[in-house]
């Protein structure tokens, strides 16, 4: 079945309030659903109720308290349609359902892990709790009551604020909260068990005193700090950056261990993955540390954008999601190094969204269908929308794009609104037509953006000729020209930047160029000599650019430009061509040459000490496999790949050796261990060094060295890894996995981290090592963290490995599949889509991927989840 937005309309009844009762039990808890509804204005008075279920056996249904004969109402698992209600003025409905924590593998829903209850509501697993219009536009407050045992519960939370509790019966007790803001079902949150809590306050702008708990198991408490600090951190930065303030006396946080997501935002009730929790130097990366940070704001700032105002309906996902991953993306680079958060996030678009917008699981930022909404919480939904949302800022600069926020949140404040909605408060507060560029909801592709500029000296003018081609996607064949907005620098031989007397052809506001034409010239005058083009500095635009551009002016640029970010990129835009050269040179049976002015630029920047370590670090971690891959477009053979980049990165380190040998020597912090940007920016620069030391000395001794005197597990993390990937069958290798196996065999994340960085060693062999680690005593199927690890990591991760020409990758992730689909579809679904860009390999490793993709299509009992994704994949 699909759901189409053409056939959007609201409900027949409206809610007025909800107040939900729950009897815990582990296989069987009770809830008891009081719901108040009238029928809205001008709706037929035949008109029956139509309730969402999944999974559903009704147990008791009273009207105004009650029963209701069975010839009025219609149950069955999906749904519940009652029928010859009030014509007018409100009804109370109590809907008596039982439903199996224990037993609920799917982690939607109520369920249970580790002993601990709790829920998973977003998008749709509320109607698996009780038969409720579960759909984001029907909002209601909600009173909570839980009753549970209280030796092994002695915790009961939900949204709100906290009424009071006390005993029940036979070792029970009961606990009641309250949330005043009317919400959605999919923020409904329920928590019963028994956890460590840490505590904090906060005192709002406006003087409002929260409490801040966050609830882990008892004994992890400790790692729970950074997460506190970071959500005090994200609280006044949301205040003094968009005046947005919270609004209930409580903030709770709780980390769980078996989670599809990475945490969720539930109205003062957030759930999280404790992956995005537990930190400390011992246990967590920097990159760990940076993506608490991050999380933890995100799902904070959902509770403006989001919960006071959420989506009408789950095609407006990306007006939660990606002004929401906007505001975690500022947020973060005002924490640490504003280019560096750039270059990163530019990086992730680019390996996983625009994979995603060039294959058969393209769709627009705001769908006009789906099948399966679980599958549509996408990098194009997120991280794609945040980009729609950067875009706007950069064309109505900081002050509209203030005013356009700021009317959003006052005009849309306790909505369920739509992508027009949002677009128009920009455009109501500016005056300006938003159009065009509305065209970046609805338009899926990445666009090719083709380039060249012509200097005359003549006349002193700059000449740039523009061409912008969207390409066809599913159901998109032919695309209208869009609003591109270009952020773009002139520099001079000098290194200063060039500023024109006049420009004509299009406007040009500032720094930034707005491309709005299929074909369009700007011309500069007043230059006095030619100048080297940058263009879409700080990735104004998430598009393709074709500009070819000499290795000087590369270099220029990446001496130069002022954006730091434009110098990372003229900086890959260097290396990409040598490693693409590279792939096909050793396809061809000759030697790889790696241009001399790459190498010496990079060993420059390596070796300046004007640049911050984290940016030096960011530049000599070259473009990736699938970045290469991508590059490519087709026919691509990951052996050759690998063994181009390869070839590359030792011509690198041969000539950068003394280099690399004195920043691994230099750059260590000094003091005791600080997670901060700077530090960790010193252990990046520090152990990209140590990477590069490997490909010149062809020995494991100097890696193993690094991992005994590790003290903090990015360092040993960095060292396993290079043991492993470089060294695999060396004793040092198994030395090593077996010492950080015993060590940290109590902590299921740093497990992880082994099960990750073993199904990601490069080559066919790979494969072996995998299935066995499946069936190590350590490897726990039901949890989504370990899965991801292990097959996740080997199929998203892993590009010889995984795509091994023998397609036994392909089939080996079949079969995981067909085994994980049954118990828990979205994470099925979910590690499906690593085959997204099966259609770009050779055509040998395409076939066998097509054969992985029919078995799964031939299984007559697939999820609606990955039934959705495999026919999409057979099909684009
Ligand atoms: N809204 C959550 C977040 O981005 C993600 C929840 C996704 N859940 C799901 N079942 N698809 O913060
Ligand atoms: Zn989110």
């Amino acid at each position: 079945k699909i759901v189409e937005l053409a056939h959007y309309r609201p409900t027949d009844f409206v809610l007025e309030r909800v107040d939900l009762t729950f009897e815990i039990d582990p296989t069987n808890t009770k809830v008891d659903a009081r719901l108040i509804f009238h029928r809205r204005d001008g709706v037929d008075a035949a008109a029956p109720l139509v309730l969402d279920g999944d999974e559903l056996t009704l147990s008791g249904l009273l009207l105004d308290q009650n029963e209701v004969p069975a010839s009025q109402y219609t149950a069955t698992a999906q749904s519940l349609t009652i029928r010859d209600l009030p014509e007018s003025g409100p009804f109370e409905i109590t809907v008596t359902t039982f439903i199996n924590p224990q037993a609920n593998s799917q982690l939607m829903g109520l369920y249970r892990t580790n002993g601990i209850y709790c829920t998973q509501c977003e998008a749709e697993g509320f109607r698996r709790i009780t038969y409720f219009p579960d759909r984001p536009d029907v909002l209601a407050p909600y009173t909570i009551t839980i009753i549970a045992d209280k030796a092994a519960n002695p915790l009961l939370l939900s949204n709100g604020n906290y009424l009071g509790g006390g005993n029940y019966d036979e070792g029970r007790h009961f606990a009641a909260w309250f949330d005043p803001h009317p919400k959605p079902s999919y923020l409904f949150a329920l928590v019963a068990g028994d956890l460590g809590v840490v505590e904090d306050s906060f005192t709002t702008m406006s003087g409002r005193d929260v409490a801040l708990k966050i609830y882990v198991e008892h004994g992890k408490e400790p790692r729970a700090a950074f997460a506190m600090d970071a959500l005090k951190r994200s609280m006044k930065w949301d205040e003094e950056r968009f005046g947005r303030e919270y609004d209930l006396d409580i903030f709770m946080v709780v980390a769980v261990s078996d989670f599809n997501m990475g945490a969720m935002e539930n109205k003062g009730l957030n759930v999280f993955n404790d992956k995005y929790v537990l930190a400390d130097p011992d246990t967590a990366t920097d990159q760990d540390y940076a993506n608490i940070e991050a999380i933890i704001a995100h799902e904070y700032f959902h509770n403006w954008t989001g919960n006071r105002i959420t989506c009408r309906d789950w095609f407006q996902l990306s007006l939660k999601e990606g002004l929401t991953v906007y505001r975690d993306h500022e947020f973060s680079a005002d924490m640490r190094s504003r280019p560096v958060k750039r270059i990163a996030e530019v990086r992730h678009l680019k390996s996983e969204q625009f994979p995603e917008d060039a294959g058969p699981l393209a769709h627009p930022v705001r769908p006009t269908k789906y099948r399966e909404i679980n599958n549509f919480y996408t990098t194009t939904i997120y991280e794609k929308g945040s980009e729609v949302i950067r875009m706007i800022a950069t064309l109505l600069g900081a002050d509209d794009f203030k005013k356009g926020l700021d009317l959003y949140f006052e005009r849309h404040d306790g909505d369920a609104a739509t992508v027009e909605d949002f677009v128009k408060c920009f455009e109501d507060a500016t005056g300006r037509d938003l159009s065009q560029f509305s065209l970046w909801y609805h338009q899926a592709g990445t666009p090719l953006v083709t380039a060249s500029g012509a200097y005359d000296a003549t006349t002193a003018t700059f000449t740039l000729s523009l061409e912008q081609m969207v390409p066809a996607t599913p159901g998109q064949p032919s695309k209208e020209p869009m609003h591109i907005p270009l952020s773009f620098a002139l520099i001079l031989a000098d290194g200063t930047v060039a500023t024109a007397t006049g420009v004509t052809g299009g406007e040009v506001t500032g720094e930034v160029l707005h491309l709005t034409e299929r074909n369009q010239t700007f011309t500069f005058t007043g230059i006095a000599s030619r100048p080297v083009l940058s263009l879409n500095r700080s990735f104004s635009a998430p598009i393709n650019l074709h500009l070819d551009q000499s290795p000087d002016d590369l270099a220029h640029i990446a001496r130069h430009d002022p954006d730091l970010f434009a110098r990372w990129q003229a900086l890959t835009d260097l290396a990409l061509p040598s490693l693409i050269q590279a792939t096909r040179d050793l396809q061809d049976g000759k030697t790889v040459e790696t241009p001399s002015a790459l190498i010496t630029a990079l060993i420059e920047t390596a070796d300046d000490e004007s640049l911050e370590p984290a940016f030096r670090a960011q530049v000599l971690t070259l473009p990736s496999e699938a970045d290469i891959a991508r590059e490519l477009g087709r026919n691509n053979d990951p052996d050759a790949i690998h063994a181009g980049r390869t070839s590359v990165l030792a011509a690198i380190a041969e000539a950068g050796v003394s280099t690399f040998q004195s920043l691994f020597q230099t750059m260590r912090p000094d003091g005791a261990f600080s997670p901060d940007a700077q530090d960790a920016g010193k252990r990046a620069l520090r152990n990209i060094a140590l990477s590069y030391l490997t490909y010149a000395e062809q020995s494991p001794a100097p890696v193993a060295e690094a991992f005994s005197d590790a003290d903090n597990m990015t360092d040993l993390l960095q060292a396993l890894t290079l043991l492993a990937h470089r060294f695999p069958d060396s004793g040092e290798t198994e030395g090593a996995l077996g010492a950080f196996l015993t060590r940290f065999d109590a902590n299921p994340l740093v497990i992880d981290k082994w099960f990750a960085v073993q199904a990601t060693i490069p080559g066919a062999a790979t494969l072996d090592r995998v299935n066995a680690l499946m069936n190590d005593p350590h490897f726990t199927p039901g949890n989504p963290n370990r899965v991801r690890a292990l097959v996740g990591s080997f199929a998203f991760s892993n590009p010889t490995g995984f795509n091994r020409a023998d397609g036994a990758g392909y089939r080996f992730l079949a079969s995981q599949i067909l085994q994980i689909d049954p118990k828990n579809p979205q994470l099925a679904a979910r590690l499906l889509t690593s085959m997204r860009s099966w259609r770009s390999l050779e055509p040998q490793r395409a076939d066998h991927a097509r054969s992985a993709l029919l078995t799964i299509d031939r299984s007559a009992t697939l999820s609606n989840d990955v039934r959705d994704i495999v026919e999409r994949m057979l099909k684009g």
